[in-house]
């Protein structure tokens, strides 16, 4: 039944504030059950001044009060007078601040939606790449030893058996800093071309036996195509002690490459130069992509161009011309390095068919390794 003023016979304290009490009820009920479509009724129904209950109250309650309540029935009244106009407002505002946010959201607010993604992050497959080839030497006791990428031609060239205006030397062009032409050659600042300084740094710091692994970011003037960028990362290894031989080297790597893309894969050797190793080879691994057959679903197979092997990276004995640069005995000790590309290793390993998408940051390519 809706609320209806009553009129009262009783003008004591104690009924008036039971009558007030009801009506507070009334009010408080009807306004949590109130829809913007009943809004105004809602408004009319308790202050508008033609019958609304506010004017009703003041008639029964007040003007038709014993003159002897009239102070105590005033002040009741007044008291209603405020409490009704604050609710009928402030469920107006609810009411307004709810239909805000239903033009948000829609019509209503659906809880069950999903909520915003907020992606994590991941690491770039060259990075991935990077770090498991690191944990794959760390394994093998080699720690991690990083170097300028703005190196000196001595470390860079020099000290790694590259002598001035050997034609070596162009096969590794770089970038030069500007404005070095008064400062000796040895001291003249370039981005370096590989990790191989590092290896010279490490053994200045520090005397065999040394296993270091030089992860790092390098440069070289190549024009940027599927297979090049003139920007990219190497991964540089070296160990050197007494009685190291190239047998070291071949399990090394051979284990290696078994870690990084499976166990049936196999290496081998090929003649090659490096200024700072000798011998020098390629090392070759059997083609992940057809098994080492050269043959794939029928026809030749375009990762090995049909060899059924991929060469994948520089090695050999160090030279022990290099040793002298570095205050080591080069009679007494002996050892190998290596120097692989890393982006080549990911390119494999994930099989992706150009190394510029491992730049552009285009999320659909690198959300595939999240
Ligand atoms: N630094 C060579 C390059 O960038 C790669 C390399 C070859 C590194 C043989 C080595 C090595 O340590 O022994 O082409």
């Amino acid at each position: 039944m809706a609320y209806t003023v009553p009129p009262l016979t009783d003008f004591s304290p104690e009924a008036l504030a039971a009558a007030a009490a009801e009506l507070q009820a009334a009010l408080m009920q009807e306004s949590a059950a109130v829809t913007a479509a009943e809004l105004e009724a809602f408004r009319n129904r308790w202050m508008a001044r033609k019958n609304g209950i506010l004017t009703q109250v003041n008639e029964l309650w007040l003007k038709g009060s014993p003159k002897e309540a009239k102070r105590e029935a005033g002040q009741r009244v007044n008291e209603l007078n405020k409490l009704v106009t604050a609710h009928v407002e402030a469920t107006e505002q609810r009411m307004q601040s709810a239909s805000a946010a239903g033009q948000l959201y829609g019509d209503h607010l659906d809880v069950t939606l999903p909520g915003t993604r907020q992606p994590l992050g991941a690491e770039h497959p060259v990075m991935r790449t990077m770090h498991e080839i690191a944990s794959v030497f760390r394994n093998l006791g080699y720690s991690i030893a990083e170097g300028p990428e703005v190196e000196t031609d001595f470390y860079n060239f020099e000290a790694l058996n590259f002598p001035p205006n050997h034609p070596a030397r162009d096969t590794q062009d770089t970038l030069f800093i500007a404005g070095q032409e008064g400062k000796a050659l040895r001291d003249r600042l370039l981005l370096r071309t590989h990790t191989s300084p590092v290896q010279i740094r490490s053994m200045m710091q520090q005397k065999p036996p040394i296993r270091v692994l030089c992860p790092g970011k390098v440069h070289r003037n190549d024009a940027a195509d599927a297979t090049h960028s003139p920007v990219f990362h190497q991964v540089e290894g070296l160990a050197v002690d007494e009685n190291i031989t190239f047998c070291d080297l071949k399990g090394t790597l051979d284990h290696a490459m078994k870690m990084l893309f499976g166990s049936s894969v196999k290496t081998r050797f090929y003649p090659s130069f490096f200024p700072f190793t000798e011998p020098s080879a390629d090392m070759q691994i059997s083609c992940i992509f057809c098994n080492g057959k050269g043959q794939r679903d029928g026809g030749p197979c375009r990762n090995c161009k049909s060899s059924g092997w991929i060469e994948l990276l520089g090695c050999g004995m160090v030279d022990p011309n290099v040793y002298n640069f570095v205050d080591y005995d080069a009679t007494t000790v002996s050892g190998f390095a290596f120097g692989m590309g890393v982006e080549r290793i990911a390119i494999m390993k994930y099989g992706v068919d150009d190394i510029q998408l491992f730049y552009n940051g285009d999320v659909r390519f690198l959300e595939q390794f999240a």
